[in-house]
C-alpha cells in the first residue's frame, strides 16, 4: 500500500467540479491580479479570522516582509523569533535589515519558549514603565517578536502579549501553518498586530500556487501593506515609498474562496486522524503531539519523536508511506547565517527535536485503511526496537 505525506489530487477530486467552475469563470473575465475575487477573499479570510482587515499577499513569505515593514521594523532592529521554524520566519527578517534574536523552544509544545523570550528582553531591552537597566534615555533594540504557530497550534499568546505590552513591543503571529486554529476561543493570527498566512498548496489552505495574506484589526497598518503591494502606491503612478511587487492573484483567491467554505470541515478530519494516532501510540516509546491548554490544534503536521528517527524514516519508505523531517537543521545552524555568532550550545530544545521528530501523514483524506498501515508500521518498527 502506498501513503503518501499528502495527497492534493484526492482534495482536487472531492470538490473539482466547483473549482473548474471558478478558475473558468476567472479565465472568463481576463481579470487576473488583484480585482473583486481577491478583495472578496480578503472579506471572507478576515470573517473567518475574526480580523476587521485583511490585505493578500504573494506568499506567506512576503506577509511577514510586509508586516514587518509596515509596523516600522528595520535596520539595526532586532525581532525575537524561534529557530525551529521554516526559513521564512527568520529570512522575512533579516530581509527588511533587522537581525533575528533566536531563543530556544518548549520542549512540550515545540513553540517558542516564553521564558527565554523574557530572559533575553530582561538582559536586553528596557520596560515601558517602571525601572530600567538600560542607559538613561535607552529602549533595546528588540522592537518585535514573532511567534510561530508551529504544526497548525497557537503559542502561548497570553504570556506573549503580556510580554510584549511590558516592553513595547510589536507582535507579528506567523499563521502559515495554522489558519482555523484557535488559542483561548480567538483564531490564530487574531491575536497580534498582525496575522501572517501562507496559501502555499500543501498548506491546510493552499491555493494552486504561492498566495498568502497579513490579517489585522488595524486599518492603517493593512492599508500601508496595500500599498507596499503595489509598489508603494496607494493612488496609481504615485509613489510614496519604496514597496515591492507582491500581489495576489485573482485565480489563486478564487480557488481559496472555494476551499474555504470546507476548512473547518477539512481541519475536524485531520483532528480526527491525529486522535486515532494519538491513541494508537499511546504506551509505546513515541512522543506524540501536546495539545497545551486553551488550544485548539488544527494539524498542519501531526509531528512524533522517537530515538531513532532516521531508522524509523527509512523503514515507512521503504514500506511506501511518505513522511518528512520538519525540520532537520534549526535556523541559528544555517550556513546563511555561519556569521552571525549564534551558538547551538543555547538551544538544547531545537538541538534534541532536529533529530528526533518526523511528521506522519495526517491529511483529512486519509482512509481509514491508510491510517490502519501507517499505524501498523510505526508500530512495527518501535516495538522491534524497543
Ligand atoms: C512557519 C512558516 N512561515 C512562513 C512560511 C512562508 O510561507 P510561503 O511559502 O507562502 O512564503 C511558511 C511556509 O512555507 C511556514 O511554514
Amino acid at each position: 500500500m502506498k501513503v503518501p505525506l499528502l495527497d492534493l489530487e484526492a482534495q482536487y477530486k472531492s470538490i473539482k467540479k466547483e473549482i473548474d467552475e471558478t478558475v473558468l469563470r476567472v479565465i472568463g473575465s481576463q481579470k487576473f491580479i488583484l480585482s473583486e475575487e481577491v478583495k472578496a477573499l480578503e472579506d471572507e479570510v478576515a470573517a473567518y479570522s475574526g480580523t476587521k482587515y485583511a490585505s493578500g499577499v504573494a506568499s506567506g513569505t512576503d506577509a511577514l516582509i510586509l508586516s514587518l515593514v509596515a509596523l516600522g521594523i528595520g535596520r539595526a532592529d532586532e525581532v525575537i523569533t524561534t529557530p525551529f521554524t521554516f526559513m521564512a520566519t527568520a529570512e522575512a527578517i533579516s530581509i527588511v535589515g533587522a537581525r533575528p534574536v533566536f531563543v530556544d523552544v518548549d520542549p512540550e509544545t515545540y513553540n517558542i519558549d516564553v521564558n527565554k523570550v523574557e530572559e533575553y528582553l530582561k538582559n536586553h531591552n528596557a520596560k515601558v514603565h517602571g525601572p530600567s537597566s538600560m542607559g538613561h534615555g535607552q529602549q533595546g533594540k528588540v522592537k518585535a517578536i514573532i511567534p510561530v504557530h508551529l504544526y497548525g497550534q497557537c503559542a502561548d499568546m497570553t504570556r506573549i502579549l503580556d510580554i510584549a505590552g511590558e516592553y513595547g513591543l510589536k507582535v507579528i503571529e506567523d499563521t502559515a501553518q495554522a489558519i482555523g486554529a484557535t488559542y483561548r476561543g480567538k483564531k490564530a493570527g487574531s491575536l497580534g498586530d498582525s496575522g501572517c498566512l501562507s496559501f502555499f498548496p500543501s498548506k491546510n489552505l493552499g491555493g494552486f500556487g504561492d498566495g498568502g495574506m497579513v490579517i489585522s484589526d488595524n486599518k492603517d497598518l493593512i492599508d500601508h501593506v496595500k500599498s507596499l503591494r503595489v509598489h508603494g502606491s496607494k493612488t496609481q503612478y504615485i509613489h510614496e515609498e519604496l514597496g515591492y511587487n507582491s500581489r495576489l492573484d485573482s485565480l489563486q483567491a478564487a480557488v481559496l474562496r472555494v476551499k474555504l467554505r470546507y476548512l473547518d470541515k477539512w481541519l475536524e478530519a485531520r483532528r480526527s486522524v491525529a486522535a486515532k494516532y494519538d491513541s494508537a501510540f499511546k504506551g509505546l516509546p513515541i512522543r506524540t503531539p501536546k495539545v497545551a491548554p486553551g488550544n485548539v490544534h488544527t494539524y498542519h503536521q501531526y509531528t512524533i519523536a522517537v530515538k531513532d528517527r532516521e531508522g524509523l524514516k527509512d523503514f515507512l519508505e521503504a514500506n511506501g508511506i511518505g513522511a518528512r523531517v520538519y525540520y532537520p537543521v534549526p535556523l541559528y545552524s544555517q550556513k546563511c547565517y555561519a556569521s552571525c555568532g549564534y551558538d547551538k550550545k543555547d538551544y538544547p530544545v531545537s538541538e534534541k527535536l532536529s533529530d528526533e521528530i518526523i511528521s506522519l501523514p495526517v491529511y483529512p483524506e486519509l482512509s481509514g485503511e491508510a491510517i490502519a498501515y501507517v499505524i501498523e508500521k510505526v508500530t512495527e518498527f518501535i516495538k522491534k526496537g524497543a
